[in-house]
């Protein structure tokens, strides 16, 4: 039974994340999405269906944060736990520097992953950041990814250019074209993006390429209604009250609340106008703004910086001295209670912001009994019209904020209407088992068809499950021609000594030919679809049953090719004729050359050096000469394979016949060499690793299994690897 409950992966890897006392408002990384991703796995960790929730995030050790966001492992409660991961350096990052270090997460979560013993089911990725790490992941390992957006872009790159600030500086600051890119990218791989507007789906993802509306869901988040609930009868925490009440000279007056980042699109500035031009609403309440924590102002980022010091500013030209409260420290825990204050004082909750796509604090407000006020935008008209308690306006307009407020102030049966319908009214739209209920239901549908989709692509084909790679304890790569394929009944042997092994054996080939021509020649003899296609000579790598390839791997052997230009300077070489188109690849020149015709290989070095070219040349069969990138090869491919997916080099048995294999076969991998193999790897004789075999073909590879005592490997393996 558990098997079919759910594991989630999800990532969020950018801020401070911790289960309690959250940090919001810290910095500009550290707001809405930490209580979003920390809810919601809580919430689905709670849930039957749900076996387990893994958060990850970036580990971070640095004195000027909390230890906290040191440690691996936080449980979240039932099922649900932050796990960290180390990602470039250790020291805390803003977000828009974390770019570089992104590939390394996907190679410690695979690893992560090993240690687990189970693959999840989904992969729930949290902003651009997190999107590019879990598209990666979800191509390699086959999952299907869901994408929370948060934020994006290209609203942020309009906003700011309207602003008037220019497209240089704001690319230096932000970063903002790489991250457009990966949110494209993400866009056109995941299989559901989740929103929490409608005006998000059509303004925001609206301006993207690759949005595609048939795979967006607004699933709002929720609210933790046993924190945010009204004051009821139990007194307000003293401390509380006292940080706020010592700021004012009337504290008993109705409470105009703001909770916020100190960021200019939050407007804290036109609300302070707001207040400090209207002397009736003064007289009617006081302001109480609660701005993230601070020290020392002087000490806060530039932005924050300006609009913490202009509000001071503001604060002493209007002389709003003794009626307004700007408390210097603030936790998260302290907040719910702040919220029941004002409700308590009859107060209203307002969020000034210019642009407001959802706005969690207005339904924590709601959730307290507090009314709100709120611009005129998507998230809040959402809010409002489900929630009936409070009133829009157009917040870039100083005297209609004022105007709203007193509204808000001067009927006390409205009020008293609002507070009641907010409270009823969270519960019904805004709690996260709300959101897990409908979240859930979408995540089976898109299961379901997952698993129809792969069926029907693979249903002529044999596969017998063995281990995926980031479970298997030992991989066995065979190259194809002359090696896996020639004798039938050897062939025969092996397959059944790879199934009785499948559960900690992954299995795969390494071949010149490409992935097609594999498959075809694969399925020809009956061989069931190994787990891993190394083809092209180790130039390109592919993963069943998706059969996408490696992209890490593409970037990594891209280095130094310069593919028209070689091919141009060995038309002059002799003895070299090109090979049929098919064999022509982004990343492999292949020619046909008798060793008699052709210069030496040394030769051929030399003349693509003079040429300030590189590539790695690979002769086999007497006949056959393959020009890669300097980076790739079979050998390489391997040891590509282990580092990524966690192995060391001797848990790969790997197997073949000629020219081509010989990087895999030296080295620490555990190397076999067919009894039929061609005269080009008798200079491997007598090498440490490398077993040349009597026999040959498949029968030589079960020899050198035999020989290395692969055989008993899996009496170690794990036994709830199996899928
Ligand atoms: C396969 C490929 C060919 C390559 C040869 C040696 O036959 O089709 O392009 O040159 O292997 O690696
Ligand atoms: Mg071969």
């Amino acid at each position: 039974m558990l098997d079919q409950k759910l594991y989630i992966l999800m990532i969020s890897v950018h801020g401070l994340i911790r289960g309690d006392d959250m940090e919001l408002g810290r910095d500009a990384d550290t707001g809405g999405q930490i209580t979003y991703v920390v809810e919601l796995a809580r919430a689905l960790g709670r849930h039957g269906d749900v076996a387990q929730v893994d958060l990850l995030t970036r580990q971070i050790e640095d004195s000027h944060v909390s230890p906290d966001y040191a440690e691996r492992i936080e449980e979240l409660g039932l099922h649900a736990r932050i796990v960290r991961l180390p990602c470039g350096p250790r020291k805390y990052l803003r977000k828009e520097l974390l770019w570089p270090h992104l590939d390394q997460i996907v190679d410690r979560c695979l690893h992560y992953l090993r240690q687990q013993g189970r693959l999840p089911d989904l992969i729930h990725t949290h902003y651009a950041d997190a999107g590019y790490v879990g598209h990666h992941l979800s191509n390699l390992l086959g999952i299907p990814q869901i994408h929370t957006g948060h934020s994006l872009g290209r609203p942020k790159r309009e906003r700011l250019l309207a602003s008037g600030r220019k497209e240089q500086t704001i690319e230096r600051q932000f970063n903002l074209s790489q991250r457009i890119a990966a949110e494209e990218d993400t866009l056109i791989h995941a299989s559901l993006v989740v929103t929490s507007t409608w005006q998000e789906i059509e303004d925001q993802y609206g301006m993207y390429e690759n949005t595609d509306p048939r795979r967006c869901r607004v699933i709002p988040p929720g609210t933790d209604t046993s924190r945010f609930s009204p004051p009821g009868r139990k007194p307000i925490v003293p401390s509380v009250q006292t940080s706020i009440d010592r700021f004012l000279n009337e504290p008993g007056k109705p409470m105009i609340l703001a909770i916020c980042r100190p960021d200019t699109r939050k407007n804290l500035h036109g609300l302070v106008q707001a207040y400090g031009g209207d002397k009736s609403l003064q007289a009617m309440a006081n302001l109480v703004i609660v701005a993230g924590s601070r020290e020392d102002i002087r000490d806060m980022e530039d932005s924050q910086r300006k609009v913490m010091s202009d509000m001071l500013f503001d604060i002493d030209r209007y002389d709003l001295w003794g009626k307004v409260a700007i408390p210097k420290h603030f936790t998260g825990e302290d907040v719910p209670e702040l919220y029941r204050l004002a409700t308590r004082r009859r107060g209203v909750f307002v969020n000034p912001a210019l642009t407001e796509p959802f706005g969690l604090t207005l339904i924590e407000a709601a959730a307290s009994g507090l009314p709100i006020v709120a611009p005129e935008d998507g998230g809040p008209r959402d809010i409002i019209a489900n929630c009936r308690n409070g009133l829009l306006v157009n917040t870039l307009n100083h005297s209609d904020i004022a105007a709203a407020l007193k509204e808000a102030f001067v009927d006390k049966k409205r009020w008293r209407d609002w507070s009641k319908n907010g409270v009823l009214n969270v519960r019904r739209h805004y709690t996260w088992d709300a959101h897990v209920a409908k979240y859930l239901k979408e995540v089976d549908k898109l299961l379901h068809k997952e698993r129809k989709r792969l069926r029907r692509q693979h249903a002529a084909t044999l596969h017998y499950g063995q281990a995926p790679m980031p479970l298997a304890q030992k991989v066995v790569i065979c190259d194809i021609d002359n090696t896996l394929l020639g004798d039938e009944q050897g062939l025969a042997e092996l397959l059944q000594w790879l199934r009785a092994h499948a559960k900690t054996i992954s299995f795969g080939v390494a071949t010149g030919r490409t992935v097609d021509s594999a498959i075809k020649v694969l399925k020809k003899w009956r061989v069931p679809m190994p787990d891993l296609l190394i083809t092209s000579v180790g130039s390109e790598i592919n993963y069943w049953p998706s059969l996408r390839p490696d992209k890490g791997w593409i970037n990594h052997i891209r280095h130094q090719w310069r593919r028209d230009t070689l091919a141009e300077v060995l038309k002059e070489v002799p003895g070299l004729t090109l090979q049929a188109a098919e064999n022509q690849r982004e990343f492999k020149l292949s020619y046909l050359a008798a060793p008699e015709d052709m210069p030496p290989l040394e030769q051929l070095y030399q003349y693509l050096h003079q040429q300030n070219l590189h590539a790695k040349l690979i002769y086999s069969h007497e006949a056959f000469l393959d020009v890669l990138p300097v980076r790739a090869s079979k050998g390489q491919a391997v040891r590509y394979l282990a580092y990524k997916w966690g192995l060391s080099l001797k848990s790969f048995l790997v197997a073949g016949d000629s020219g081509n294999d010989e990087e895999m076969l030296v080295g620490d991998t555990l190397g076999v060499v067919v009894g039929n193999h061609s005269p080009e790897l008798e200079p491997l004789r007598g090498l440490e690793q490398i077993y040349f075999a009597s026999k040959p073909y498949a029968y030589g590879i079960l020899e050198g299994l035999a020989h290395y005592g692969f055989i008993q490997a899996d009496s170690h393996g794990d036994p709830h690897a199996s899928r």
